[in-house]
């Protein structure tokens, strides 16, 4: 049977983080097909539960800053409009893509990379049920890494992990998954739901004490660290212990390639466009 790494045997693919971010509004299905179709290795989404219990690819914990929420009259009492506070049928009434139009976070509006033929798909988006992502992994037989927001303090921390490993059985992509998490509470969760599901540590600030047997005890197949507190010595010596490393966010080609060169299975970047070709795939 077919497992997620064995679709990357060595070094250097690239990951689009939040789908093509820098070109489409970031987890909708338009910045998943412009990554896939550029050429992207994999796909990087966030995941989070709605207030009735439906798996959403979501990054932000507030709906503001890349829906239209705030322009609804309807919603202004429920500020500040917490994502896990609405549910889905509300949810899925909200523009996910004009934000991006309107804030051009990478300035590619301004400098033309996004087309202006593209606009009103872009105004068109919604956000996704992870249900319909798998099913477009399914179909294309493309992997992707799924994070699982830390859903602590709410009603969805008791039951988000056994949904999202359910939903993946259902769909039948397990051999396309890699679930991470900064919780890593929820980590062991997967493992002991299904051990046959690959998972991978997030880490932001600093390692963790006694790295490699933390990893080994974890039971993760990977550890992604933030890129900037990581170098070259790192990788190696997780990589050798049979941890594969995979970095964040990464959006420099020098840095790229140097993480690459030095073991990294993929980088996640918000510029797959521009990576692509300079990876596994040169
Ligand atoms: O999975 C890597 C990266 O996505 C973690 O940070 O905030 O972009 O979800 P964030
Ligand atoms: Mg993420």
């Amino acid at each position: 049977m077919r497992s997620f790494f064995d679709r990357f045997p060595s070094a250097g693919y690239v990951c689009a983080h939040r789908g093509a971010r820098s070109i489409a509004p970031e987890n909708t299905h338009m910045a998943l097909d412009i990554a896939r179709q550029c050429g992207a290795d994999l796909w990087e989404i966030d995941v989070q539960l709605s207030a009735d219990g439906e798996l959403i690819v979501f990054h932000d914990g507030t709906l503001e800053r890349t829906t239209d929420i705030a322009t609804h009259p309807k919603f202004s009492e429920r500020h500040p409009w917490k994502l896990t506070e609405f549910t889905y049928d509300e949810l899925k009434k909200l523009d996910a893509g004009s934000w991006f139009l309107n804030s051009d976070p990478f300035g590619t509006i301004t400098s033309g990379e996004v087309l202006a033929d593209d606009f009103s798909l872009i105004k068109r988006q919604k956000i996704p049920l992870l249900h319909n992502v798998l099913s477009e992994c399914r179909q294309y037989d493309f992997p992707v890494n799924i994070e699982i927001k830390d859903q602590t303090g709410t009603p969805a921390d008791e039951r988000i992990v056994r949904q999202v490993v359910h939903l993946i059985e259902a769909t039948e992509t397990v051999h396309l998954v890699l679930l991470s998490s900064f919780n890593h509470r929820y980590l062991r969760q997967v493992k002991q739901i299904d051990p046959t599901l690959k998972t991978a540590a997030l880490v932001e600030k600093k390692h963790p004490e006694d790295l490699q047997n933390y990893l080994a005890e974890l039971g993760v197949a990977a550890y992604h660290p933030d890129s900037q507190i990581t170098d070259s010595q790192l990788i190696r010596q997780v990589t050798s212990s049979g941890v594969r490393v995979n970095l964040w966010t990464v959006n420099d080609l020098i840095k790229a390639q140097y993480f690459m060169a030095a073991g990294a299975t993929f980088i996640c970047t918000d510029w797959p466009q521009r990576m692509v070709g300079f990876g596994h795939s040169a």
